[in-house]
């Protein structure tokens, strides 16, 4: 499957400045290696059923609006208005009341083209590593339901992504 390398570089380089010296929580490692974990996940799903680039600018960017705190506008500015919608729709709206966060973000990203539900199932498939040592195991039991309900309202986009997502839920403890 062809991607554009250089795209590739850009992107990551402008995601890597966005979230500076920001660590993925409880792991100590630098934010950037989350968002390279969420794109390779999407190459690797790359199956000529959808814009590899797209989605991988999206996966580099998901986090720097809602994390990072970077304009949309910037982002329509640098990488065009789809990926800058894409990345909208993957930000959660901190104005929605927390319990109805979820289902407003996945409403948002079901109106967006299947690259970008791909992109939230690269995220959760990536973040369904071990739990942090300091979650409760009803902290770990709400993760894994909110991951199921995820795979449930996406899952169609991406075969591959949806049993990849089954698989992590399988041995997430
Ligand atoms: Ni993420």
């Amino acid at each position: 499957m062809n991607w554009d390398q250089d795209l590739f570089k850009r992107t990551l380089d402008f995601a890597a400045k966005a979230h500076g010296t920001q660590q993925v929580p409880g792991s100590g490692f630098p934010y950037v290696v989350h968002l390279v974990k969420v794109a390779t996940e999407v190459l690797r799903a790359a199956d000529g059923s959808f814009d590899v680039d797209f989605a991988m600018q999206c996966a580099l960017l998901h986090d720097s609006v809602e994390d990072a705190g970077v304009e949309v506008a910037l982002l329509r500015t640098e990488f065009g208005a789809r990926v800058a919608e894409g990345v909208s729709a993957l930000t959660k709206d901190e104005s929605v009341p927390k319990a109805e966060r979820m289902a407003d973000s996945l409403r948002r990203i079901r109106a967006q083209p299947r690259e970008v539900w791909a992109v939230k199932l690269a995220d959760r498939i990536t973040n369904l590593e071990p739990a942090p040592a300091h979650w409760s195991a009803e902290k770990r039991a709400a993760y894994l339901a909110e991951a199921k309900v995820i795979h449930d309202a996406l899952g169609e986009a991406h075969p591959g992504l949806a049993a990849r997502m089954r698989e992590k839920m399988k041995v997430y403890a």
